[in-house]
């Protein structure tokens, strides 16, 4: 299962990139508004910072404004990937670039329904948000298992994404499911390695190295 980070930070996505464990990155409107800078100059150095893609929002709600938006994005860097929202105006402006051979991730996802309309529609990405619908007592991840079994029912090459991500347990059962890819933030990207059982191993191990005679010297028994 391939990582993306979600965030528009620069300093997060450097640091979590330098683990060798990031695939990719997704922002969104929020991420970008918290980084306090102009959009474009944000996207253009996430696009430097990371090989893999890179997921751009386009905020225009009809199909006109969605496709100018994405074709000036997508202008950034070859590995620009224009989230569009699920709706029917997004819709159409993903068969747009999908024929425009411009990579698309269809995102605010809820149903597999909504994602296998998106993959007719030639959609490169679906991100089904599985934290908010769990928010409101649905379980988020059988979205994600549904819209597998459908695409592999058909045969589609859409990818999933696992969005909207709130611990590790999300990317288990992301990973469980079959995702293709699992997007999180930085701190949930952190706590996949963090453990307090390593920590306490590690410290063990360091202070019994400690007892073991160095080079030249004599042993405890003399
Ligand atoms: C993913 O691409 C989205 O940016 C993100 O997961 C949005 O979800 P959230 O705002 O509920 O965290």
């Amino acid at each position: 299962m391939k990582l993306f980070i979600d965030t528009a930070l620069i300093d997060q996505i450097r640091e979590a990139n330098s683990w060798g464990i990031v695939d990719g990155v997704t922002t969104n409107p929020t991420h970008v508004s918290t980084t306090g800078r102009p959009a474009r100059e944000v996207y253009e150095e996430v696009c430097r910072t990371v090989d893999g893609p890179v997921s751009l929002e386009a905020v225009g709600l009809e199909t006109d404004q969605i496709v100018a938006e994405g074709r000036e994005l997508a202008k950034i860097a070859d590995n620009v990937v224009i989230k569009v929202p699920i709706t029917c105006d997004g819709l159409k402006a993903v068969k747009q670039f999908s024929a425009e051979g411009i990579k698309t991730n269809v995102t605010v996802m809820f149903t597999p329904l909504q994602a296998l309309l998106a993959a007719k529609c030639g959609a490169t990405y679906v991100s089904p948000f599985v934290g908010r619908l769990d928010a409101v007592s649905h379980v988020g991840m059988d979205v994600v298992r549904q819209t597998k079994t459908i695409f592999q029912n058909y045969g589609f090459s859409t990818e999933i994404i696992v969005a909207a991500v709130r611990h590790p347990i999300h990317a288990l059962e992301a990973a469980l499911a079959g995702a293709d890819v699992c997007t999180m933030f930085f701190d949930i990207m952190k706590q996949l390695y963090d453990h307090p059982l390593t920590d306490i191993a590690i410290d063990m191990f360091l202070k019994d190295w400690e007892k073991v005679p160095k080079d030249g010297s004599a042993g405890a028994g003399g």
